[in-house]
């Protein structure tokens, strides 16, 4: 396993194993594996079980839907994303369909939603790069998405490649993917009694 986490406290592999590769080798996804990552998508919990997300998808074996996807990207994000397997734009609905009132929620649904997708990639020996760098008025034009709902973000899924085997304009990405994984201790992020102040607990 390639750039696993190194975790304080010990937790299920998945989470140590899943990471944001730059590095992809430039191949497709088998069809029932990117099918399994929708399905682990569609069943996360969300707010009155609204489940206020859609996937557009593009395969990469689709070279015009794939290269319209990539085109709806962020340059910098297209540099790497032109390897991955397949790309998917995330969009989201903020109303409840029952009340019509605003779902404050939504965004942090969708985010439950692609983690399930992210981490059943990685179960299936894939990776998934999510993206904020996504041209979204682009991607609203392109898909014809309606006002009703918002173009998000993005995920890349396919197979991380090999940095010990990445030349030429690659070596900057697999230098990338070398770099260490870092995460904030738990004492900077974990309160109790008042804010910004580490809890017992994580001391
Ligand atoms: C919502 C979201 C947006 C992100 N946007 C980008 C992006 O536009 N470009 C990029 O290269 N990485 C992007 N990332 C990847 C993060 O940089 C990466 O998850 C973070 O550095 C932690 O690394 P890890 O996923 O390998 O643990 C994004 C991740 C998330 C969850």
């Amino acid at each position: 396993m390639r750039n696993p986490a190194h975790p304080d406290h010990e937790i299920e592999p998945i989470f140590a194993q899943r990471w944001s590769p730059y590095l992809f080798e430039p191949r497709g996804v088998e069809d029932e594996q990117l099918r399994q990552c929708l399905e682990a998508a569609r069943w996360a919990a969300s707010s009155y079980n609204e489940q206020p997300w859609a996937f557009i998808v593009a395969r990469r074996e689709d070279a015009e839907a794939f290269n319209t996807m990539l085109d709806c990207l962020v340059e910098a994000n297209q540099a790497w994303a032109k390897n991955v397997g397949a790309l998917i734009i995330t969009v989201i609905y903020k109303t409840f369909t029952k009340n019509g009132k605003p779902n404050r929620v939504a965004e942090h649904d969708l985010g439950l939603a692609a983690a399930n997708l992210v981490l059943q990639a990685t179960a299936l020996g894939l990776q998934a790069h999510q993206m904020a760098g996504v041209n979204l008025s682009k991607a609203r034009q392109t898909y014809q998405i309606p006002e009703t709902h918002e173009p998000f973000t993005a995920i890349a899924l396919g197979h991380p490649g090999n940095p010990a085997r990445a030349g030429g304009d690659e070596a900057e990405l697999a230098e990338r993917d070398r770099g260490p994984r870092t995460r904030k201790p738990l004492q900077q992020i974990i309160y109790a009694d008042r804010f910004g102040q580490a809890a017992p607990l994580v001391q």
